[in-house]
């Protein structure tokens, strides 16, 4: 069956749909390129015909891009060469058209999507919310290799495009017009039609100028430049490594594409973007890339149909945490009424949601129309008046049991019986909790995370009580909020904050034995993690981080229990970002230097070790991150080490290059880890000695993937 069938309307306008058969998206497969190369011969042999619209036969979406199967399965430089040569062979022929093309454009356009759609004269976009143009290769470990990285420049001049290229955001359709991506924006309803008529117009029309952004006169003469151009690109280059501390190759090869065309022309450009193209797709980075991207496709499914549908929703308590919740409700559709015991609170809470909507509505991913309507399903109340309505409640109160089960009892007080309740804690045992319940079966736990509008993780805490039909809610729920649900058993800490925890101990433990906040944060950042520990200590809160501490040492021994300093200074008032004062320097909300005070913090009784090197900082941190994750395999907190490595990258940042935890304690090896782990345990103390599960794993020499039976193929 063909995925191509066009016709031509009487004025010569032919109207080309692309729809792939048998599948709800669009994507370009190489046989989808091989059919669009012979159509193409076609097309332009037809003299009836004087210009071209290129439509989507998807309701939802234009193009999502290449097929990413096919990239995973590249496994030589070669193969990736060939792919991309082909696909630039063919997206040339339709630039040659001796006719104007128009892409009408609506739901997502992406990868290859756009370099088609760039290779079009004129792009036409909807300015529907599912519209999103992006070139997201770079996430995938690779470059755009149809072209993209020779054509996007040349439309919407260099600094939009190495924006886009480089970082793989979306743009959507107000901006695409701002940065002449879009030629028009317009309505779906009308889309096709105005695609039409703009073909009709350009009947005969020369090719329009290309660079096609509103540039203002400063950044036209700097892009034009030879000389100043190597200003923007050292600069660019400079953020890039910055915000990537070398690890990722894509956006330097990426950018070095863009510049080599630039400066010696497309020809040589497509020569290079595909070599550099077949270099990265056999990469480990980009399969680990791929294998995340898979995993992120299979939390956003949903497996189970959800017992009910929420209409309205309460949040209880209007915290760090609670106005972020708040927003993402309203922003869904969802009627949703905030509930805290200080009036204060409640206010900073609404104003903190109204932060949030603007910032989306600047950014163009929502309409003024749509962050005014989102934060009008927000209320704030001191009381529980209007509670009895809503169909689930989300606790966000001081961690703390007592208050924790007076709230639920008071709300279980005036709320309807089928109501849900979920709590947002991040270490109290659901089960217990749900003892102070009438209806322990629809008690659970829902675990954002801080910020709540960018974390995409939510774990879903399974009590011992709570039913099926619970969890399932709450897990379509967190989709419906645009986050990926982990199911998860109920333990200290649940998942990511006992795995999280050992490790920011241990920076605290390294601290006080004599090495500075700088040298750990700094090794910390060099192997990958989005922010130090000490950085992030501030950001959570060092008086919540020194709780869940406390509470994970009492359920799960001292291994995790607080380290002397944390509780010292915790019990000086040192809580972080929130109150300024923290392991860092704070003016405003912006954090400076480390604060020198917290050195004279230092217990006396805790041993120096001197300095000690950025491999070691990065080991003892690590190691016992992967000794805690085996524990929570053993424990059955969850069962499978993929879905562990996903809520741990999008949970906490752990760096996606390195494909998870377990992927890179797989790719150190069992036996190397226990060897370190038994030294370290000589030299520094139990907390080091490896479980059981390791042992075994080490003795029949198996990874944490291999063992669940979940082992990919191996990269090249
Ligand atoms: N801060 C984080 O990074 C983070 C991340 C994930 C989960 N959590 C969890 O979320 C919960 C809230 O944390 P937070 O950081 O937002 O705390 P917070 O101290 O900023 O806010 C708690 C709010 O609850 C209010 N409150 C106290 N008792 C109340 C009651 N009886 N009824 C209604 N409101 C009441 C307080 O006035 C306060 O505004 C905690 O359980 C915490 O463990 C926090």
């Amino acid at each position: 069956m063909s995925a191509f069938n066009y016709r031509i309307d009487k004025e010569g306008v032919a109207i080309l749909t692309f729809d792939l058969p048998g599948d709800k998206i669009n994507k370009l497969t190489t046989q989808v390129m091989e059919e669009l190369d012979r159509l193409l011969d076609e097309l332009a042999g037809k003299r009836e015909i004087k210009a071209l619209v290129f439509r989507s036969g998807k309701e939802s979406n234009f193009i999502v891009g290449a097929d990413i199967a096919e990239i995973k399965g590249i496994t030589d430089r070669e193969a990736g060469e060939r792919l991309s040569r082909k696909g630039q062979h063919v997206l040339n022929k339709l630039e040659a058209l001796p006719f104007a093309t128009v892409a009408a454009i609506h739901g997502p356009c992406m990868g290859g999507g756009l370099e088609l759609a760039l290779a079009c004269t004129y792009r036409i976009v909807s300015n529907d919310r599912k519209t999103a143009l992006a070139l997201p290769e770079v996430r995938l470990g690779i470059i755009p290799g149809f072209g993209g990285t020779q054509r996007l420049p040349r439309i919407t001049g260099l600094a939009n495009a190495l924006d886009m290229i480089l970082t793989g955001k979306s743009v959507f359709a107000q901006k695409a017009g701002k940065i002449g991506l879009a030629d028009e924006v317009t309505f779906k309803e009308i889309l096709l039609d105005r695609a039409i008529a703009l073909a009709k117009k350009k009947i005969g029309e020369p090719r329009p100028a290309t660079i096609r952004a509103k540039r203002s006169l400063f950044i036209r003469l700097l892009e034009s430049n030879p000389l100043t151009r190597t200003v923007i690109f050292r600069s660019a280059q400079n953020t890039v490594l910055r915000e990537t501390h070398g690890n990722y190759p894509a956006p330097l090869a990426a950018l070095k594409a863009v510049r080599y065309g630039m400066a010696h022309g497309s020809e040589a450009g497509y020569t290079i973007e595909s070599n550099l193209l077949g270099n990265l797709a056999p990469t480990e980075i980009s399969k680990n890339l791929i294998s995340l991207f898979y995993l992120q496709e299979l939390l956003k499914k949903d497996p189970h149909r959800p017992s009910i549908i929420i209409r309205a929703a309460g949040v209880l308590g209007a915290g760090v945490m609670g106005g972020g919740i708040a927003q993402l409700f309203g922003e869904k559709g969802i009627d949703v009424r905030v509930k805290d015991i200080n009036p204060g609170a409640v206010a900073s809470g609404l104003r903190e949601a109204w932060q949030i909507f603007r910032k989306r509505r600047d950014k163009g991913v929502l309409t003024a129309i749509q962050a005014r309507d989102g934060f009008d399903r927000i209320s704030g109340v001191t009381d529980y008046s209007g509670f009895g309505k809503v169909d689930v409640a989300v606790e966000a109160v001081v961690e703390n049991m007592n208050v924790k089960k007076s709230v639920l009892r008071d709300f279980e007080a005036v709320a309807k019986d089928s109501a849900i309740y979920v709590s947002n804690t991040s270490s109290l045992s659901i089960t217990d909790l749900a003892l102070a319940s009438k209806h322990p079966e629809l008690v659970a736990g829902m675990h954002f995370f801080n910020p709540v509008e960018k974390m995409q993780l939510v774990e879903v805490i399974r009590g011992k009580k709570t039913s099926p039909e619970t969890i399932a809610t709450i897990a379509a729920l967190a989709r419906r909020l645009g986050k990926l649900p982990v199911i998860v058993n109920d333990g200290p800490g649940f998942l990511v904050n006992r795995i999280l925890m050992p490790y920011l101990n241990e920076a605290v433990t390294m601290l006080e034995q004599g090495n500075t906040i700088e040298r750990i944060d700094n090794a910390l950042l060099s192997f990958g993690m989005p922010m130090g520990a000490f950085i992030l200590l501030d950001e959570i809160g060092i008086d919540l981080a020194y709780k869940v501490a406390d509470i994970l040492g009492q359920g799960l021994g001292d291994r995790i229990k607080p380290s002397p300093l944390l509780e010292t200074v915790y019990k000086e008032g040192y809580y972080g970002k929130k109150n300024g004062k923290g392991f860092y320097l704070y003016e405003g909300r912006k954090r400076r230097g480390p604060d020198r005070s917290v050195y004279a913090r230092i217990p006396q009784r805790t041993g120096s070790t001197g300095e000690i090197g950025h491999e070691e900082i990065v080991e003892r941190a690590l190691l016992l991150m992967i000794m805690e994750a085996a524990l929570c395999l053993e424990e059955n907190i969850i069962d499978r080490p993929d879905l562990l490595d996903g809520a741990l990258i999008f949970g906490i940042g752990f760096p996606p290059f390195r494909g998870g935890l377990l992927r890179y304690a797989d790719k150190l090896g069992a036996k190397t880890i226990v060897d370190k782990l038994e030294s370290y345990a000589e030299k520094y103390g139990e907390r080091f000695k490896p479980p059981l599960s390791l042992l075994e794993m080490a003795k029949t020499d198996r990874g944490f993937y291999e063992k669940a039976g979940l082992e990919r193929l191996k990269a090249a």
